[in-house]
């Protein structure tokens, strides 16, 4: 118990610290009056339970979790367009705290499953008292519309311990075209939407500026 605690304290540090910085991001956006290109960010840490079936599952020695297990830390932004997407990975990319790995684009090519994504895997510095520590984390960026889908396929996934029938999988196959139409769709209304977004937060601005 007392291993598991002393490997995974630094994943804790490294997904609550990205946690703050990224919501830092969309404060900022915010307060500028901007479309902000992130509306939420999750992140956990890997329950001990599923770290262990999976390093079984993928024949991965305990002894070398950090290294070949990459998702222990994950940490997601979910957009409210997909275009949105492309912001945020630039902003990630400029960043001078942490490293990237490896890009792995499941947006121009998704998964069979009909999973759509934009993995960045960081090596992100952690400062333990024993010195500095790299974690790797894996970021995952999408839409709300992936996201739902994401979510729901995970679920399912779950329940028939991986392998779901093929009506069901068909079901989710036809929800991942319906998911797509449905950023294809708001894309198109994007500068609509963004406008009034804009006019609403605007207005929330000076009626907090006004109650100081
Ligand atoms: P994993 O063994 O799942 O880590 O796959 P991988 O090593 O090939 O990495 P990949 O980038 O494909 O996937 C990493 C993570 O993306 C997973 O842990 C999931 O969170 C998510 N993911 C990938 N494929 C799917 C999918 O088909 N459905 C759902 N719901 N999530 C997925
Ligand atoms: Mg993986």
């Amino acid at each position: 118990m007392r291993k598991w605690e002393m490997l995974l304290t630094p994943y804790k540090q490294a997904v609550d610290e990205l946690k703050v910085k990224l919501r830092g991001i969309r404060e900022q956006y915010q307060k500028s009056s901007q479309h902000t290109p992130i509306e939420f960010v999750t992140g956990r840490v890997k329950p001990i339970s599923s770290i262990i079936d999976k390093a079984n599952r993928k024949n991965i020695p305990l002894g070398e979790l950090e290294e070949k297990l990459q998702d222990i830390a994950g940490v997601r932004i979910v957009t409210q367009f997909v275009e949105d997407i492309e912001t945020v990975v630039e902003l990630i990319r400029k960043r001078k705290d942490f490293e990237i790995v490896e890009e792995r684009d499941y947006i121009d090519h998704k998964k069979p499953s009909g999973y759509r994504s934009y993995h960045m895997l960081l090596n992100y510095p952690v400062q333990m008292i024993t010195g500095e520590k790299k974690i790797l984390v894996e970021l995952q960026i999408r839409t709300m519309a992936m996201n739902f889908w994401a979510t729901i396929e995970h679920s399912l996934r779950y329940k028939y311990s991986g392998e779901i029938p093929e009506n069901i999988k068909m079901r989710l196959q036809r929800a991942s075209e319906a998911a797509f139409l449905l950023d294809e769709e708001m894309s198109i209304i994007r500068d609509e939407v963004r406008e009034a977004q804009k006019i609403i937060s605007e207005k929330q601005e000076q009626s907090r500026k006004e109650q100081l």
